[in-house]
């Protein structure tokens, strides 16, 4: 998605937004821009293409000036080019405006302006608002923004500028993440944390209707209509270096292997141990209120999907309650059949991702509670939540999600414990067995991490294969689905996740001597059910790359190649199979020369539809 950055203060502007501009790549975008105000003058630069082209064009350009704005655009309305690229300007640029999200009501705003002889010259939503703002100016930059956004239908992230108001930035926000970093010698506007990291880990999270004044010196915060609002300053943990690659070669690699740190840090402070129970601060709802709920309904896109279904398995064994899984595009347009009793639960590494944030908020209007299970600390899900569990994977920058996947399971599964207890259906001493496995997942995890030898040599060797499928039952369907979805997004190979049980009803006819089969196999309820599916892959000479509980010999007589994951209660094995699939998906990717962390055509927070 786009990337905002803005910057008012002491210093020259310019290295400060190429460098918030760089960290804020990971999102994804197709052109970039910077424009800065000098005098009475705005200046700025911008082209298709990434920011490597942005810096040689501004080599040569004079962008001197303590306030300005910069933008990485990912397409939705015009194609990546100069023209449409962000800032945009009003006629004699007198004002410069960055936004993320979509105008909806942009085709009807551009009539209305047209009537009033202004003249366009990209095919963009931005540059709408941004005239909107111009013919709404009247000496108060804030004042015309409140009423031009007034006349907005749609989602925005914006930050804009006027040559009439040096030292001053007007930022707002409606469903697009943006926030301040509150600086010494001046302070920034972003898109999100890392960008402002290396200045400080001061911020402050806009609302949805928010408006701001951000000056070198000081931040003002009112709503939409005009009402002050006190918004707290917090003191975000990350600093520069965890956001950075820390030796590895990609995010993605390095993200891999925080693994058993983002889940240590996710379950930490989370096990009563005098209680047998898992227990959350600051959850959002009694347990009174919890004990009415008679339904979950989850709601997740993607990954986070996959997470969802892990959830429901160990939910519904553990708490006995119903759980539904939706994916959030099609649940916002169906009709779902929800109440007071039920509970929503919105899954998202980025709380941003729109088709969930409005399948939680359709959710709501039903009656329904929310609960959000997000990485991203104040983000637009948790925040429209009546409760959150934040997992503490810490920033995930490569756009194919890891660590916040595995996290989302631990934290399901201490949400499957607490339920369970508080509803009678799980026993104590059943609880404490299941907590004391979950302690051991982060030491568990290193062993798995640390032992790609194998993965390395099956993904050396089936890097040109056309097809993967991938099957796997009960907990670690999702598994495959998840194995699936890394090598489709990681090495632009198709990959085919499957519940093994369904093989006979069709994929079977797919096996030949040259097709590979992941077989997620690991010890628990269907083991034996996996072997079977094992043998009759075998049985029409398919290649199996089996994923087993170390010790198991069993199944090295049947695979051709056998990668091990340490023995755990089933309802935690998916938070270990799942790593050998990611590391094989990346080295494979990796082999072939893919952009690993950015693949293409993808983005990390869809935040449009
Ligand atoms: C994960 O590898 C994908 N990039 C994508 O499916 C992602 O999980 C999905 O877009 C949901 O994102 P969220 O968790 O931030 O809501």
């Amino acid at each position: 998605m786009c990337g905002i950055i803005g910057y008012v203060g002491e210093g020259q502007a310019t290295p400060i937004l190429m460098d918030g501009l760089s960290r804020l790549e990971y999102r994804g975008y197709d052109s970039a821009g910077v424009a800065v105000l000098e005098g009475k003058r705005i200046k700025w630069e911008k082209t298709a293409g990434k920011l490597h082209e942005l810096a040689r064009i501004i080599k040569n350009a004079d962008l001197s000036g303590t306030t300005g704005l910069g933008h990485t655009r990912w397409a939705t309305h015009g194609v990546p080019s100069r023209e449409n690229a962000h800032p945009h300007f009003t006629l004699r640029r007198r004002i410069a405006l960055v936004h993320n999200g979509i105008i909806e009501n942009h085709e009807e705003l551009r009539r209305k302006l047209r009537k009033r002889n202004v003249k366009f010259v990209s095919q963009t939503d931005t540059e709408v608002l941004c005239h909107l703002i111009g013919v709404n100016y009247d000496g108060c930059l804030l004042a015309a923004v409140r009423s031009a956004l007034k006349r907005v239908k749609g989602s925005y992230a914006i930050a804009c500028i006027s040559v009439d108001e040096p030292g001053i930035i007007v930022a707002a926000r409606m469903n697009n993440p943006l926030i301040i970093g509150v600086a010494s010698g001046g302070n920034l506007v972003a898109s999100d944390i890392p960008a402002v990291l290396p200045y400080t880990r001061r911020v402050m999270f806009l609302d949805d209707g928010d408006v701001a004044e951000v000056r070198g010196d000081g931040v003002d915060i009112s709503t939409l209509g005009g009402k002050p609002r006190n918004v707290a300053v917090r003191n975000v943990q990350w600093d520069v270096s965890t956001a950075e690659k820390g030796g590895y070669p990609h995010f993605m690699l390095k993200e891999i292997h925080e693994q058993p740190r983002a889940i240590a840090a996710t379950i930490a402070g989370r096990i009563n141990k005098s209680a047998d129970d898992a227990v959350f601060a600051d959850f959002g709802l009694s347990d009174a209120q919890l004990k009415k709920i008679e339904r979950l309904s989850i709601i997740s896109c993607g990954t986070s999907w996959h997470a969802g279904l892990v959830g429901k398995t160990a939910i519904e064994e553990l708490a006995r309650i119903p759980v539904d899984v939706n994916i959030g595009s099609e649940f916002r347009y169906a009709d779902p059949i929800l109440n007071e009793r039920t509970l929503a639960v919105g899954i998202s590494q980025s709380g941003e991702t729109i088709d969930t944030l409005m399948g939680l908020r359709r959710a709501k209007e039903s009656g329904a509670k929310a609960l959000a299970i997000c990485n991203v600390l104040g983000s637009s899900i948790p925040r429209m939540s009546d409760a959150v569990i934040y997992t503490h994977a810490g920033p995930e920058i490569g756009v194919a999600s890891t660590k916040a996947y595995t996290t989302q399971l631990a934290a399901l599964g201490l949400l499957a414990i607490r339920l369970g207890r508080l509803r009678g259906a799980l026993k104590r001493g059943r609880a404490a067995e299941l907590l004391a496995a979950l302690r051991q997942i982060p030491r568990k995890l290193r062993k798995v991490t640390a032992n790609d030898k194998l993965v390395k040599h099956c993904a050396e060797r089936y890097k040109y294969v056309y097809d993967f499928l991938y099957i796997g039952r009960r907990y670690n369907y999702p598994t495959a689905l998840e194995g699936a979805l890394k090598l489709k997004e990681l090495s632009y190979i198709h990959g085919e996740g499957y519940s093994a049980g369904e093989m006979k009803h069709g994929p079977i006819a797919l096996v030949e001597d040259t097709f590979p089969t992941v077989a997620i196999a690991v010890k628990g309820r269907v083991y034996e059910k996996m072997l079977s599916n094992i043998q009759e892959i075998k049985a029409r000479k398919g290649i199996v790359i089996a994923l087993a509980t170390s010790g198991d010999r069993k199944i090295r007589k049947l695979a051709d190649f056998v990668i091990t994951t340490p023995e755990t209660e089933e309802m935690f094995s998916p938070i270990l199979t799942v790593v050998p699939l990611q590391l094989l998906a990346y080295h494979i990717a990796a082999n072939r020369g893919c952009d690993v962390d950015q693949p293409r055509n993808l983005a990390k927070s869809v935040t449009v539809e």
